[in-house]
């Protein structure tokens, strides 16, 4: 059916002025489970569409964007503002990697992150043999290299105790072509690493493959047979753009801005359901019933991150780039990230700023007293959108629900679809977030102001190191919360 915009206008005109004052029952009533399995259900669907996944670089992402643009822009733009805020960042993607035996034939492999391309047809070379060492890393170390000249050659080097890239830089030092890795414990289980953005340009391309193979060729060469091997890497990064999606009540004190915050991509390797789509779903949700409401004092602004698996990259360039005055506008920050994992705890963050206590004690009270869920107190981390706020100064707190096994199994999986999450989980905290927004958007009383000496972020070279500090963090943090195959260690 064809609409002509004049009647929608005016359809919209009617129907959404809004009439009904602001309270903290009526947002909660409006939270709905079906509303955020039904955005979540397009989540899905849009991943599907796009190769599995709705991350940064990718379609998907793209594609998540506009979903959530056309509600804020078409569907709520009499009550809402909305900008896109664009920034760029390395994208890293291995599009095809083969390891071929001596043989001729392709054996098990993976990639790493960051893994540098071979030529387009892969090198195939002779292969050299270096020592294992167990106990400080094989091939990691200056002097492990004393000797060895693998120029023109494939190097076979076992995995295990030491930074991956040592061991490809100085094989690169060496003259190899590739390497060849065979990991340190048997069975073909093996998680992936990453060889990180910082070390593009000093590295060669590598292979993973496993222990059995790589032991077995191994024994050959030191028997004196004259083996060679195969190794392609089809790998790209390139500065790709990418968006943050912001959008605030018409209503409300621009000077007092209460903000909510999802990370709205996800990882590579599955739709990211749970992470964040359930995140980027209590947004909307809280979204679509705010607009329904007037009597907002202070103004509340919806943001949807870009880039937040690739080390929070989103937040942090909203933050960073955030004037000064900008920033003392914005009272309090509600990070949403991972809100309805399957077997979920029911963490509420409250870190060192006095004023965390203020939006964590609404959220904390609706879950235990309200939802009957075992709410517990919980301090920041470092994995998530927070970490910006926090380093400004601005008092924030939020919800999570556990990332990896016992709570989330598939987290950063392909299995993180709509299967992965508690409903009743999401609904709570959904609701519970609607509530401690409502309340803020009608009262900031006793919120403290932003605390400026928390970190002195502002200078350039601060800025990049704290960006840098944090990122390793993370990927530190990422590791430890990981149970499968997407780590984000470097060993
Ligand atoms: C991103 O990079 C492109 C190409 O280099 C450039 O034109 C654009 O201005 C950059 N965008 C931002 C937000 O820095
Ligand atoms: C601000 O943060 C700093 C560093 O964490 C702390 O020492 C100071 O007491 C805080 N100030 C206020 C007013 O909370
Ligand atoms: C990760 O775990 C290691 C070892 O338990 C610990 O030393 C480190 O502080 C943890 N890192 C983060 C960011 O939690």
């Amino acid at each position: 059916m064809k609409v002509s915009t004049l009647s929608l206008a005016a359809f919209f005109a009617v129907s959404c002025i809004a009439t009904e004052e602001l309270t903290l029952d009526k947002v909660e009533a409006d939270i709905k489970t079906e509303n955020l399995r039904n955005n979540l259900w397009h989540l899905q669907r849009i991943a599907k569409e796009n190769g599995g996944n709705r991350a940064f670089g990718l379609p998907g992402y793209k594609a998540s964007l506009d979903f959530v643009y056309e509600r804020a822009v078409a569907r709520f733009g009499k009550h809402m503002d909305t900008w896109i805020q664009p920034f760029n960042h390395t994208f890293e993607q291995t599009r095809k990697l083969e390891v071929k035996g001596p043989d001729g034939k392709p054996v098990h492999a993976i990639t790493l992150l960051y893994n540098p391309a071979t030529p387009l047809e892969g090198v195939t070379a002779p292969l050299l043999n270096t020592p294992v060492d167990d106990t400080l890393g094989s091939m990691c170390l200056p002097e492990q290299w004393t000797g060895v000249d693998a120029t023109g050659k494939l190097v076979l080097i076992k995995r295990g105790v030491c930074a991956i890239a040592d061991k490809l830089k100085l094989a690169r030092k060496a003259g190899a072509l590739g390497v060849v890795m065979y990991h340190n414990i048997p069975g073909t289980d093996y998680g992936s690493a990453t060889l990180s953005a910082a070390n593009i340009g000093q590295l060669v391309p590598v292979g993973l493959i496993p222990l059995e193979i790589g032991s077995a060729w191994a024994a050959r060469l030191v028997a004196g047979e004259k083996l060679s091997a195969h190794l392609l890497v089809d790998s790209v990064f390139e500065t790709r753009e990418t968006w943050n999606l912001i959008s605030e009540t018409k209503e409300g004190d621009p000077n007092n801005v209460v903000m909510l915050g999802a990370h709205l991509d996800g990882v590579q390797a599955g739709p990211g359901i749970n992470d964040d789509g359930s995140g980027s779903s209590a947004l909307l949700e809280i979204m679509g019933s705010f607009k329904k409401y007037k009597g907002f004092k202070n103004k509340v602004r919806f943001a949807w991150w870009g880039a937040e698996e690739s080390g929070l990259v989103g937040s942090l360039y909203y933050t960073k780039n955030l004037p000064e005055e900008e920033a003392d506008k914005v009272r309090f920050y509600f990070n949403y990230d991972m809100i309805g994992s399957p077997f979920p705890f029911f963490r509420v963050y409250q870190g060192q700023n006095p004023g965390d206590a203020l939006g964590a004690a609404p959220l904390y009270e609706y879950l235990s007293e309200t939802a009957g869920k075992p709410a517990e107190l919980a301090p920041f981390g470092t994995s998530s959108d927070y970490v910006g706020f926090l380093n400004i100064g601005v008092p924030s707190s939020g919800l999570f629900t556990g990332a990896g096994a016992p709570t989330d199994p598939c987290y950063h999986l392909k299995c993180d679809t709509l299967e992965n999450i508690d409903w009743s989980a999401l609904t709570a905290n959904a609701k519970a977030a609607a509530r401690a927004a409502a309340k803020f958007a009608l009262s900031l009383e006793g919120v403290p102001p932003r605390n400026k000496t928390t970190v002195n972020v502002r200078g350039r070279a601060a800025l990049l190191g704290q960006f840098q500090r944090w990122a390793k963090i993370e990927d530190e943090a990422e590791h430890n919360h990981s149970c499968a195959h997407k780590h984000q260690n470097v060993v």
